[in-house]
């Protein structure tokens, strides 16, 4: 958290004093080398959570054990929790940090956090919706409302969103303020993208183990897609805001590297217990839980990859069922491939007048209790 005895080194103008306060996006002109290259990614990868129909792995579910179908529920509900938040708060806050006239950065930054609540936990809301009763659903995400390993885990991870959005707060509108240098802004923003990187790269692949063990043996086949384009639209959040956390970090003398590389270590031994804790209630069960905990470490090590670190786990034979559903040529583990082969993309048309009578005696839900 911020010192308070330090001054602050670049005090911000207030807005709306200077004629040059405003520009707008030149997308005419590239922000750096890269950014325009993930604007392109990031949109040619755009779908939408009705495309993929999930009627057809019904029958699959249908003969699963109550232990499996738990397990399964409840590993999207951990996924759910985490692109809530990555979409309510995470991604807007890491945009918000960046300056003024980094309008392209913040586009694509604005464009991911659009996808995680609203394409990625809708996604997961139309599992569960197709899968099971409105019972269970609540029951399902009272049950995540009470874990305490997974309100832990999201309160490291959004805790340093919620210090990076203060800082933004006063940097922006209390410019004259003098409890924190650029240095300590430069820190909080850091740490919130390690956290983002961790989120992304990490916590969501680990989630994508048991629906890829399922995928990688023919069966819930349309949530596997559903999967498969979630996990690449992670892939390269992850990438994105791991480039942008390095170009942060060589900004630091060694002393503050070193300090911030503590820290960041500390954060994830602790995440890797909690997980390792959520790992063994949710998978235990299924007798499940070593294999995912290998899974867990192996992206623990991409993540830290992405950020510019030695990965730390030792490399351990991860199940080939799930690496095959990472690897099959129409995913996305080259990170920049278009949509799968299996992939369909919606067809719209035009709206009409008549599009907007709706017949209220068929409202009420859809039959499930
Ligand atoms: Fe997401
Ligand atoms: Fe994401």
């Amino acid at each position: 958290m911020a010192k308070q005895t330090k001054k602050s080194t670049t005090p911000r103008k207030p807005h709306f004093e200077s004629p040059t306060d405003f520009d707008g996006a030149n997308w005419n002109t590239m922000e750096d080398p890269y950014t325009q290259f993930f604007y392109e990614q990031n949109l040619s990868q755009f779908w939408r959570p009705e495309d993929i129909s999930l009627q057809g792995d019904l029958n699959v579910w249908n003969m699963l054990s109550d232990d499996i179908k738990l397990a399964y529920a409840r590993n999207l509900l951990v996924l759910t929790f985490l692109d809530t938040y990555q979409g309510d708060i995470g991604m807007p806050v890491v945009s918000r940090s960046l300056d003024d006239k980094q309008h392209q950065r913040k586009a694509v930054l604005n464009f991911m956090a659009a996808m995680e609540n609203a394409v990625h936990a809708k996604s997961y809301s139309n599992i569960f919706m197709t899968y099971m009763t409105t019972n269970d659903i609540n029951e399902l995400f009272a049950w995540g409302e009470q874990n305490k390993n997974l309100q832990h885990i999201m309160s490291l991870i959004v805790g340093t969103y919620e210090v990076l959005d203060r800082y933004n707060y006063l940097r922006q509108y209390e410019p004259g303020h003098d409890h924190f240098s650029e240095e300590d802004f430069k820190e909080a923003q850091w740490k919130a993208m390690t956290a983002s990187v961790f989120l992304e790269t990490w916590l969501f692949y680990s989630g994508f183990y048991y629906p890829l063990y399922f995928y990688g043996q023919g069966k819930l086949m349309q949530a596997g897609e559903i999967i498969n384009l979630i996990l690449r639209d992670e892939s390269i959040h992850g990438l994105y805001v791991g480039r942008l956390a390095q170009e942060i970090f060589e900004g630091f003398d060694t002393p503050k590297q070193e300090e911030l590389k503590g820290w960041m270590f500390n954060l994830l031994h602790t995440l890797y217990r909690e997980q390792a804790e959520l790992v063994e209630t949710i998978y235990d069960p299924v007798e499940l839980a070593h294999d995912v905990k290998i899974f867990v470490r192996y992206n623990a090590n991409k993540a830290l990859m992405n950020l510019g670190f030695e990965p730390v786990y030792p490399n351990e034979e991860v199940n080939p069922v799930v690496l095959n559903g990472l690897n099959t040529e129409t995913k996305t583990m080259d990170y920049f491939s278009m949509k799968g082969n299996g992939y369909q993309k919606m067809r719209s048309e035009a709206l009409k007048d008549q599009d907007f009578f709706f017949d209220s005696t068929k409202s009420g839900g859809d039959g499930r209790d």
